[in-house]
């Protein structure tokens, strides 16, 4: 059968089309190590899975409202209040499946055909497919080493046009670690202060930043609170990414348009997962940072070793599970009888004949870098380096 004109410009997720590859590889026994998933190696922490068993047993296991339980939009709004000051009414909240269904629910109900969507880049894979799902036209600004990865007010007021409908920030980010500071939030904020761009702005590593809470967009910017969707959610920070439970909060008229989305779509999240999510927002947090305490050990020891390896640089990221080393002093080079002239083709070198899975900067809009997540645990940190540093120095 023909697949539709609109999937044409898109491609499947890379991150997810790695992690299938090294699993098949797996399945048929090669010893391969992934940094390519973007996925907490802790079990979800028991009084959370054991919410979520009660949950079955207590007969929660019909449709909810579309938006969500009541208990788990108050979870959330209180958590937004304790962490970040943000006042939000649970009705201006929506439990989505993963954070990715809040995003794909916002640019449906935001974007018209045409509308143009700013993106920094290195941005996370989805951004760019599911704007253009929504019809809307993806504009990539690329960032640099030197600005942290991160977008200037300048590059911002310069690619603003009259099209321009929403700002795209992702801090703590995926895949480059880099924390926006409330200042250069503020930087930006005050970019679109005379416009009527908005702002989407995703948080879902915002519990996992090393130098003090990572700054909430529309905390820092309260003028544009009105103006910004927030999203976050439970995979990240509670190990849950199986549970699949995300959430937006931003304005009534809008989380009420992702309603009429979602309604039509996958209805509500998974029931269950909601009621697990109930004990991970408004239970005990100390498993949170027990976890990223263990990350904030774990970057430092890779971005160490790789820093060892000829041809590659890493900066120490601030935020998230990832590193984003440039590899761009490794490419042009002849290894192991190849010539690798790009971080895609050294990622897949590495993948087939290292048995090493690392995602290339390709994916994130950024060529010359590899993303390698280090929620995988020390030992395969160790073993998995050495395996990239032997494969890099092999003639
Ligand atoms: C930046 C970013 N946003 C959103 C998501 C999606 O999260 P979820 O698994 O909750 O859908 C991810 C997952 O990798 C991510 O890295």
């Amino acid at each position: 059968m023909k697949i539709s004109s609109r999937l044409g410009a898109i491609a499947p997720s890379a991150t997810m089309a790695i992690e299938a590859r090294q699993r098949a590889m797996k399945r048929d026994g090669l010893p391969v190590i992934s940094f390519g998933a973007g996925e907490p190696d802790f079990p979800t922490p028991a009084a959370i899975a054991a919410a979520g068993t009660a949950a079955i047993a207590a007969g929660h296991t019909k449709y909810t409202s579309v938006n969500g339980v009541q208990e788990l939009r108050e979870a959330v709004a209180e958590r937004l209040r304790r962490d970040q000051q943000l006042q939000y009414s649970p009705d201006q909240v929506i439990i989505t499946n993963g954070a990715k269904e809040a995003l794909f629910n916002t640019f449906q109900a935001l974007l018209n055909p045409g509308d143009e969507v700013i993106i920094p880049a290195p941005y996370w894979v989805s951004y760019e497919a599911q704007v253009l799902f929504a019809g809307g036209k993806p504009v990539i600004v690329s960032t640099t080493e030197e600005s942290g990865f991160k977008l200037t007010p300048d590059a911002l007021a310069a690619h603003i046009t009259p099209r321009t409908r929403l700002l795209m920030l992702n801090s703590p980010s995926n895949p480059t670690g880099s924390v926006y500071s409330a200042d250069e939030l503020r930087g930006l904020g005050s970019v679109l202060a005379n416009s009527d761009v908005g702002v989407v702005s995703d948080e879902i590593y915002q519990r996992i930043s090393y130098n003090g809470p990572s700054p909430s967009f529309p905390a820092a910017v309260p003028d544009l609170f009105d103006r910004t969707i927030l999203i976050n959610g439970a995979s990240k920070a509670y190990a849950m990414t199986g549970w699949r439970i995300g959430f937006a909060a931003g304005p009534l008229n809008v989380i009420k348009a992702m309603n009429g989305v979602q309604s039509h779509s996958t209805s509500n999240a998974n029931t269950i997962a909601q009621y697990a999510a109930i004990e991970a927002f408004g239970g005990r947090q100390d498993e949170v940072d027990k976890m990223s305490a263990a990350f904030k050990e774990r970057r430092d020891v890779i971005v160490g070793l790789l820093n060892e390896i000829p041809g590659v640089q890493c900066p120490v990221p601030d935020g998230a599970f990832y590193v984003f080393p440039s590899v761009k002093g490794a490419l042009g080079k002849t290894i192991g009888g190849e010539t690798i002239n790009s971080s895609l083709e050294l990622a897949t070198y590495l993948l087939e004949k290292a048995y090493v899975a690392t995602v290339p900067g390709e994916a994130f809009g950024s060529p010359g870098y590899l993303r390698l997540s280090y929620a995988c645990g020390m030992a395969p940190i160790r073993e998995g380096v050495a395996r990239l540093k032997s494969a890099l120095t092999t003639v």
